[in-house]
């Protein structure tokens, strides 16, 4: 990574975002290139309606996704499966062997938004690990328990207990993602069980606490799951993206919901972040004084967990306030109920991305 000092530039390798919600359909249609002008690579999260659980699926979802990528922008999806009680063992086996899919996610059933067909037991789908262990293909985990008498600040951290750390015993070489963390506990076991594990940490995770919800009302737009939890847990994760550990990478989490689901009785948990996420971590980096650190988290560590290539190409930013819009309009659409609130919405950033060099692999 080059930071320019003087100029108050930055030019890194181009990153990738290893957990993305891309969602289908006009939605898709509408946001994937805030993804792709930024990102090299993604990793698409499967929890559609109907979820991706055959490879027939994800190949097409990813061709309606290649279709929907304003042109000139190199953007390779890869795609995953998501795994459900019925989940065969071949279907995995074949989607790796044909290179479609990347890796598998593990919902609890009922977790997190269109989660209702996910694992409603876990301790039956071993011989899915099993699978997945012998052939090489990472398990990414919403790691939290759905109990109604486990508290919701403190799904996570039971998760870990109850089910995450008998899953890397009972699988010693399987290497698991534990999706999107959010408390000092995760960094902690993470940091403990590098070998096999590694976390994602989204923008949000790094700029909010849970106080966000309840400023002044209630504020949806800052309801995700995991939800935010404490000031302490925040800073915990601030020291683990910063750290520089290899098991640490980007992940943004970008979810993004129409207006009215957000502005609801019942909202829909996610962040729409995509849009400004790189300039998002860049602001949490300077402020960590960590800046030297950033190229790991945001290009280096991923790729070298899923065992690909470094990109070729970078983006340069440079230290110039933007001011973050209220809304995002679907294609052709006006109507408020037809916008997503992104993160930062109103506020000003203060770095902007300035020019991306196209990388030359396809
Ligand atoms: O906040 C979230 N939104 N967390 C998730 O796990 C899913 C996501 C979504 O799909 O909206
Ligand atoms: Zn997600």
């Amino acid at each position: 990574m080059v930071v320019n000092l003087s100029s108050e530039q930055i030019t890194l390798r181009q990153p990738d975002d290893w957990h993305v919600h891309l969602r289908d359909g006009e939605i898709l249609e509408s946001i994937v290139g805030y993804t792709a002008r930024v990102f090299r690579r993604a990793i698409i999260m499967p929890n559609l309606i109907p979820p991706i659980k055959s490879v027939g699926a994800a190949i097409k979802y990813r061709q309606r996704i290649l279709d929907a990528i304003p042109s000139g922008l190199p953007f390779t999806p890869l795609m995953t499966a998501y795994l459900t009680d019925d989940f065969s063992p071949d279907v995995l086996k074949k989607g790796h062997q044909t290179g479609v899919f990347t890796a598998a996610k593990l919902y609890p059933a009922n977790s997190t938004t269109n989660s209702s067909n996910g694992v409603s037991d876990i301790s039956s789908i071993g011989s899915l690990f099993e699978t997945m262990e012998e052939i090489g293909m990472p398990l990414l985990i919403h790691g939290e328990v759905t109990d109604s008498d486990v508290d919701i600040f403190d799904r996570e951290e039971v998760f870990i207990d109850r089910h995450l750390e008998p899953i890397l015993n009972r699988f010693p070489s399987l290497r698991v993602v534990l999706e999107h963390i959010t408390t000092k506990q995760a960094v902690q076991f993470v940091e403990n069980n590098s070998s096999t594990l590694a976390a994602t940490i989204t923008p949000h995770h790094l700029h909010i606490n849970r106080n966000a919800m309840f400023d002044g009302g209630i504020r949806s737009d800052f309801y995700c799951l995991p939800v935010a939890k404490r000031e302490q847990h925040r800073l915990a994760l601030r020291r683990a993206a910063t750290s520089g550990r290899k098991c640490f990478f980007l992940g943004t989490d970008s979810a993004p919901h129409l207006r009215n689901f957000k502005e609801n009785s019942c909202g829909c948990a996610g962040i729409f972040n995509a849009p400004y996420a790189l300039e998002s971590y860049v602001e949490v980096f300077e402020q960590e004084a960590a800046l030297d650190q950033l190229e790991a988290f945001t290009s280096e560590n991923g790729p070298s967990f899923y065992g690909l290539p470094l990109n070729e190409g970078s983006v340069t930013l440079i230290k110039r306030t933007q001011v973050v819009p209220e809304a995002f309009n679907l294609k052709g659409k006006t109507d408020s109920y037809s916008s997503i609130t992104p993160f930062h919405a109103g506020e000003s950033l203060k770095w902007s991305i300035l020019l991306k060099e196209n990388n030359r692999r396809a």
